[in-house]
């Protein structure tokens, strides 16, 4: 099988899954009852972010048992020399789903011998799904996107979100928050990552940051943003993204100026 179809089929799986598990997370939402804590008491857990990772666990070690799956609530296997490695938040947006606010969504990244291959980031109450492939572009349910082409912070509409240490650390992202709230048009934070990134890709947002992210917030929109034509750097510009420590993205015309904003930020 060619590395195209073979990514083709990988695609099909990922939509799948990610419809399922947004199936999963609709069919619960507003009625969720187990919501336990994890690294800090706002950082929460419900039994959907566990139901909606172990449907998607189990049917990646049926149907691709080979690959590493590398999965937020710990479900999955990491199996070192495998060619393609999953990298799943069942539930992106847990602090909203928990509260009954309705953002939030299913993101799975898929990686061929490391690098980025695919990504699908699935709203299930909106009932959109953004993809991309290597190379292919991205889409909303199945139309292609762009990013904006705003090059103005002062008419940018730009997005962030606060890290669940943030009661315990002055590391806390409010410099840079007050930079931009007096810089840009206007500032959003609402609670799901992989929104965040793919409302870059789709020009709903110029510009999306982040600090201490985890690989799985951005696997899948970072790639979206990427192939829907916009930039994705760490804080500093550089390329060590991927792990989430440090994450903005952009339309590519707001890059620099994004990046001067957060270096003014630092202390
Ligand atoms: C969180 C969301 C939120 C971001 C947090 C993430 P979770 O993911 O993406 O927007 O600000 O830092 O951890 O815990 O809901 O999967
Ligand atoms: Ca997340
Ligand atoms: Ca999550």
């Amino acid at each position: 099988m060619s590395a195209a179809s073979e990514l083709e089929r990988l695609l099909r799986l990922a939509t799948r899954l990610a419809r399922e598990a947004g199936a999963i997370q609709r069919a619960s939402y507003e009625a969720v009852r187990t919501i336990d804590s994890k690294s800090q008491p706002n950082d929460l857990v419900t039994e959907v972010d566990r139901a909606c990772e172990a449907h998607i666990v189990a049917a990646l070690a049926a149907e691709r048992p080979h690959d590493s799956v590398l999965a937020e609530e710990g479900g999955g296997s990491e199996r070192p020399g495998a060619t393609y490695r999953w990298v799943i938040d069942p539930l992106d947006g847990t602090t909203n789903y928990a509260h009954g606010y309705p953002r939030f969504a299913v993101s799975i990244g898929v990686e061929c011998e490391g690098a980025q291959a695919l990504g699908v980031v699935y709203d299930p109450l909106l009932d959109e799904l953004y993809h991309a492939v290597h190379g292919g572009g991205a889409f909303r349910n199945g139309r292609r996107i762009g990013v904006s082409r705003e090059g103005e912070l002062r008419r940018a509409l730009v997005s962030t979100g606060f890290a669940y240490d943030k009661a315990v650390t002055e590391d806390d992202n409010t410099r840079e928050f007050r930079t931009f709230l007096k810089n840009a048009r206007e500032v959003r934070r609402d609670g799901s990552a992989a929104l965040d990134l793919c409302y870059v890709a789709s020009g709903r947002f110029d510009a999306y940051w982040e600090f201490k992210l985890k690989p799985w917030d951005v696997a899948a929109g970072t790639l979206i943003v990427t192939e829907a034509g916009g930039r994705v750097t760490d804080t500093l510009g550089g390329a060590e993204f991927r792990s989430g420590a440090s994450v903005l993205a952009s339309n590519g015309a707001l890059h620099a100026a994004m990046l001067a904003g957060l270096a003014a930020a630092r202390p």
